[in-house]
């Protein structure tokens, strides 16, 4: 620092000038920063919002979209016999589709198939697969859908177990997990996307979870399968947009079905955890509007808080909450009183 001065004031006084003229280019370089970052903020925030409006609002006020000449006069719902399947069936056949109908009860297919042709007069195929099975089932389902126009494929089969660490888990169980909520989703879009890419036009919606954004500690194979398909359907998504063909993840948190019961009941719906019935409705509203999209705004809101919560915490309360999940199934089974398991 070069200081023309004689007096040891003067140079103080000197230096304090100079330390506050670059304080102040500091302070200003601060505000800069500050603001860019605030812009960026307010500018997720705005998108966020306009995102939301679009994708959950602004489809409830239009009216219900023709499927049937948006992608084709049939839908394949794979576990379609309960839950969202069941219900996703049922929106679809509101809307005029035929349905395929693939699960492994027989009798309960018989009965959804009857019950969907009476209600909304549409045509219906039934398929009993065991997709636990693994590949021996795919040459007979090609087999029994080629003479169908599958305008949506909707991969919705899929199972849980109550939480457990890995060096627990049954052998068995793994094999499930991955045949029924990997392999069949994989196998099912290798099958019908071919008369899609065929037609340029589509759609396949893959049945993954809210859960599949975080690590979870006792349900890491569950959580690990729905990533798995998270990845695979947004990859596929930009491998198809441009033949026509829409390609999307519906990310659900807790919807009541016997998936979630962690007892002899279904949980009872509210707002947070929806029936099949509303789920599937809000969640059919948004297929051509988000390629990945939990598919009912209380869900959304749920994922946005769950994404702010740093990664240990994350860990230490899932870890928690499974915890405490399995206490409880533990004592259910002392006492005799817990339903078949989760699958
Ligand atoms: N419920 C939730 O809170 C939630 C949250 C996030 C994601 N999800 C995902 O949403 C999808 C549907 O869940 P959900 O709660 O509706 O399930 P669910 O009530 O347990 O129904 C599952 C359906 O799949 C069928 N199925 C099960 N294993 C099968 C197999 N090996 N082969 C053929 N069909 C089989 C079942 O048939 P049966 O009737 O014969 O059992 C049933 O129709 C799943 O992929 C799940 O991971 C659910």
């Amino acid at each position: 620092m070069a200081v023309a001065v004689d007096r040891v004031d003067m140079l103080f006084n000197e230096m304090i000038l100079q330390l506050r003229g670059q304080l102040s280019s500091f302070s200003d370089a601060f505000a800069i920063v500050g603001a860019i970052y605030t812009t960026q903020k307010t500018l997720n925030i705005v998108c966020g919002c306009y995102r939301a409006i679009s994708v959950y609002g602004l489809p409830k006020l239009r009216r219900r979209p023709d499927l049937v000449s948006r992608y084709g006069p049939w839908a394949l719902v794979t576990g379609c016999t309960d839950g969202i399947g069941k219900a996703y069936a049922q929106e679809l056949a509101s809307c005029g589709m035929n349905i395929i109908l693939i699960s492994r009860s027989n009798d309960k297919l018989i009965k959804c198939a009857k019950d969907l042709e009476s209600q909304f007069r549409i045509q219906t195929q039934v398929v009993t697969a065991d997709f636990s099975q693994g590949g021996a089932i795919y040459a007979m389902i090609e087999e029994e859908i080629k003479d169908k126009e599958i305008g949506i494929l909707v991969n919705n089969v899929g199972v849980m177990y109550y939480p457990e660490c890995l060096h627990e888990m049954n052998l068995d169980r793994i094999f499930q997990l991955i045949n029924v909520n990997i392999t069949a989703a994989t196998i099912m879009s290798r099958i019908v996307l071919p008369q899609m890419v065929e037609r340029k036009k589509g759609a396949v919606v893959n049945l993954t979870a809210a859960a599949s954004i975080r690590p979870n500690p006792q349900l890491a194979v569950y959580t690990a399968t729905k990533t798995y398909l998270d990845f695979l359907t947004q990859s596929l998504q930009y491998e198809y947009e441009d033949k026509g063909i829409t390609v999307q993840s519906l990310m659900p948190c807790y919807v009541a079905t016997k998936m979630t019961k962690y007892g002899q009941n279904v949980p009872s719906p509210g707002y947070f955890i929806p029936s099949a019935s509303l789920y599937a409705r809000r969640a059919l509203s948004t297929l051509g509007v988000s390629s990945r999209t939990t598919g009912y705004w209380p869900h959304q809101l749920q994922l946005w808080i769950a994404e702010m919560i740093p990664d240990r915490m994350w860990l230490w309360g899932a870890n928690i909450v499974n915890s405490a999940i399995k206490r409880r199934i533990v004592q259910q089974k002392k006492r005799g009183t817990l339903a078949s398991s989760s699958s």
